[in-house]
């Protein structure tokens, strides 16, 4: 074992001379990658050891100028004056840097940009998009500017990341020299969907641990959390009109524990906690199927009038809706307005999967009116890709999991598809035989295989135009604390979320790894139980 630890420090070694020449030689090169926005910048990660060869997601370019700029107890931030935009990311920033740092940095539009952080949306370079920045340290100070507010927020991700991990301490860091490397990035993503998805129906998660998941999110550019809010096991979002729905259909979790669920001011906390950090909450009612929870606490929605007992197994498939009954479609239009009411975000997910026991006919009536529904509250309906059985709206999203066929032909309609491929993405299957938590049934997925994909590479006819994003997808039946959630999200998630952001070409297992053995410090500063994979050089 010490033995293959150690070749695998000197072959990194070695590969670290081989780029450092190759580097040298190739630096015209490098300066013209950097002119070019669409030039990945992988090979540099391995050319310096500055926390700049650290970053996960890996920004489009980097300009490494060789120095450092400190953070020091005089450090302002710098905002473009009447912007309260930029003061409320301002103060988010300094809320961030203080606890470690011990200083104040108050954020001023009042003060030079010489030896300080400023943020700014003026001049900026409008090719970037609506989420790109540019990041420029230099000796003298910081600049973050973008387009829009949310630019802005990756540019301080960014920022945090270049920081010592020690900045994500809650506590006073003694000693700790706050340099961060001078560079230019220019930097924006791949795609607009990069998302995780949170099962909190078969086990139930608070308000707290879904605000600290999003935290994590946040440093690595995740932009949606899907919550799927209700299944057989659980009923978790308080529906005004059907008030049982939570009582009796929220009581419980898979293993016949205490349920819960979020009262619409819990939801509403969860909505505007992610806003913040530039999160879009997608709300997911699945149905169908998977409605034993809503069965079971309404006689009525059940063709034979009989309410079904309370269900904390594990099986899918077995439940549905039913299509002959008008009540079924109100149930469906109260749930889908009062939650279209409370979400801000343009996005209401009606599930859509495994509904083996709904007839082909019924499943089919039963989608299309739940898209429509959605559609008439404005939103934009989402399914998992058994939906693209029926006609799908031109605003509809439709998410890939498991069949291919379903998938292409959700494109030959039109639909934009968001990636979960099950095998790749499903952050609950165990990474390998050993692994405690999660299940197998679509693979065990090291987080080599996590990474080792391509979204635009999976299916025949489904291309990077076809493509909204990636989602990484966490079932709960086994997990039933932050720390299980934590243990199978991380490091894989961190993965997605860089397939999800970065730059395809050049992408390599060999120079991500190092990336990724390099965030250790800032998940144990962080607090996040991840799963330390024995192919990672974890530092
Ligand atoms: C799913 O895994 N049933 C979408």
């Amino acid at each position: 074992m010490l033995y293959r630890v150690r070749m695998h420090r000197w072959t990194q070694s070695f590969a670290v001379l081989i780029t450092c020449v190759v580097a040298f030689v190739a630096m015209p090169l490098q300066q013209d990658a950097f002119m070019n926005p669409s030039s990945p910048t992988y090979a540099m990660a391995q050319m310096t050891t500055t926390s700049l060869d650290q970053l996960i997601p890996m920004p489009v370019s980097i300009k490494a100028t060789g120095e450092n700029f400190t953070l020091t107890a005089d450090t302002k931030i710098v905002v473009d004056p009447d912007s309260a935009a930029l003061t409320t990311l301002g103060q988010q920033l300094a809320a961030m840097l203080q606890p470690a740092t011990g200083y104040e940095v108050p954020v001023t539009d009042a003060a030079p940009h010489e030896g300080n952080i400023r943020l700014s949306m003026m001049d900026t370079d409008t090719t970037l998009g609506d989420e790109g920045y540019t990041l420029t340290i230099r000796t003298d100070g910081v600049a973050i500017s973008a387009a829009q507010p949310a630019g802005i927020f990756y540019g301080l991700q960014t920022l945090r990341q270049l920081l010592p991990a020690a900045i994500e301490a809650k506590t006073l860091q003694q000693g700790v020299a706050w340099d961060v490397p001078t560079a230019t990035i220019r930097d924006y993503p791949r795609f607009a969907w990069r998302g995780t998805m949170l099962d909190v129906a078969r086990h139930f998660f608070g308000v707290e641990d879904v605000k600290r998941y999003i935290d994590y999110l946040a440093l690595y550019k995740i932009n949606r959390l899907h919550l799927h809010l209700s299944d057989d096991q659980g009923w978790r979002i308080e529906i005004k009109s059907w008030p049982k729905l939570t009582e009796i259909g929220g009581s419980k979790e898979v293993g016949g524990g205490e349920g819960g669920y979020y009262t619409q001011a819990d939801y509403a906390e969860i909505v505007d906690y992610a806003a913040q950090h530039f999160i879009t909450i997608v709300p997911e009612i699945d149905m169908p199927g998977h409605t034993n929870a809503a069965l079971a606490s309404y006689a009525e929605l059940n063709c034979d009038g009989k309410a079904r007992e309370l269900y904390t197994g594990t099986n899918v498939g077995f439940s549905t809706l039913c299509a002959d009954k008008e009540v079924t479609y109100q149930f469906m239009e109260d749930v889908i307005r009062e939650l279209a009411a409370m979400t801000p975000g343009a996005y209401i997910h009606i599930g859509g999967d495994e509904s083996s026991a709904t007839k082909h006919e019924d499943y089919l009536k039963m989608v299309e009116r739940a898209q429509a529904m959605v559609a008439a509250q404005g939103k934009q309906a989402v399914g998992w890709e058994e939906i693209a059985r029926v006609k799908l709206l031109p605003t509809t999203l439709v998410q890939n999991w498991n069949n291919n066929n379903l998938t292409q032909e959700a494109v030959k309609q039109g639909a934009k598809i968001i990636m979960s491929p099950a095998k790749k993405t499903y952050i609950d299957m165990k990474y390998d035989p050993s692994t405690k938590l999660g299940l197998n049934w679509a693979a065990y997925i090291e987080v080599l295989d996590a990474y080792q994909w391509d979204p635009a590479e999976m299916l025949p006819g489904v291309n990077d135009e076809d493509i909204a994003g990636v989602e990484a997808p966490l079932w709960s039946e086994t997990t039933q604390t932050l720390d299980d959630i934590e243990f199978l999200a991380f490091p894989r998630l961190a993965g997605h979320a860089e397939i999800g952001w970065s730059p395809a070409d050049g992408r390599s297992w060999d120079e991500y790894k190092v990336r990724l053995g390099a965030q250790a410090a800032r998940f144990a500063a962080l607090g996040i139980d991840f799963y330390r994979a024995p192919s990672v050089p974890w530092q």
